[in-house]
């Protein structure tokens, strides 16, 4: 499969599904409080995509049995949200999810506290987001796609963080996952050259220490391998002319 360039039709549905998404975004990350299980989360944001008639796509996606990848802590990604998970004082918890509008996928994650968290929690957070800003600059047409991936690590690495490499930022469009892949961390080669149309899912993956992962027994969820912090930040960008357009982020 090669990547597609989406038409102008199609931008302005994944324009509405990601205004959609940022929206659900926004709001769930409003009920993160102390007390409330990952499970009750998931059920929360799958109401809230179902109420704005989008179809929550993760939900049965390879078999992934709910709407969010709710990942608490040491948990980088993937993490079935469950009853006993329990979110805590400090803990930190990544919500990641994607949604389908009139046929197009959009895909978002944040990394949120729980109540008030350490300065180390904190910093992880800040970094893994900005780093995101600083690798979607390149999100224009001309760059190549190594820009972007070395942008992001560089960021974090000046923090001494690990860059998750097991996983990577994609494409995304009529599918959830299209070309290209989009790594997090440094390239060596170019990459492909970006062209205004392009849709792609950015998504910094970070842990506080080693970039190796463990994958637990339920066969999804991804951790850290040495149990450091990880945090997640992603949208879903238009490449334009002159530059990012970000579909999924509502403030
Ligand atoms: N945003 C996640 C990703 O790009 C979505 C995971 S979908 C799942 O990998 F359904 F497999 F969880
Ligand atoms: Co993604």
């Amino acid at each position: 499969m090669s990547v597609s360039i989406k038409s102008q039709r199609e931008i302005e549905i994944m324009r509405e599904a990601g205004k959609i998404l940022g929206t659900v975004m926004r709001d769930l990350s409003k009920e993160v409080k102390p007390g409330i299980s990952t499970y009750r989360l998931d059920k929360i944001g799958e109401e809230m995509i179902r109420s704005y008639g989008c179809i929550p796509s993760c939900l049965g996606y390879d078999g992934y049995p709910a709407a969010f990848c709710v990942s608490v802590n040491e948990a980088v990604v993937h993490a079935i949200p469950s009853k006993k998970i329990i979110l805590k004082e400090g803990d930190i918890v990544s919500l990641d999810a994607c949604l389908e509008h009139k046929g197009y996928q959009v895909d978002a994650a944040r990394t949120i506290g729980v109540g008030t968290v350490s300065a180390e929690a904190e910093q992880l957070m800040r970094v893994t987001k900005q780093s995101f800003f600083e690798g979607i600059q390149y999100a224009k047409e001309g760059c190549h796609l190594h820009e972007i991936s070395n942008a992001i690590a560089a960021y974090n690495e000046g923090y001494g963080y690990g860059m998750i490499r097991e996983l990577v930022g994609h494409g995304i469009g009529v599918e959830m996952h299209e070309e290209p892949q989009i790594p997090n961390f440094t390239q060596p080669r170019r990459g492909m050259k970006l062209y205004e149309g392009m849709t792609l899912a950015i998504e910094p993956m970070v842990s506080a220490g080693h970039y190796a992962l463990e994958w637990l027994d339920d066969g999804w969820t991804a951790i850290t391998a040495d149990h450091s912090l990880a945090a997640h930040y992603e949208n879903t960008v238009l490449v334009t002319k002159n530059g990012p357009e970000i579909l999924t982020l509502v403030e």
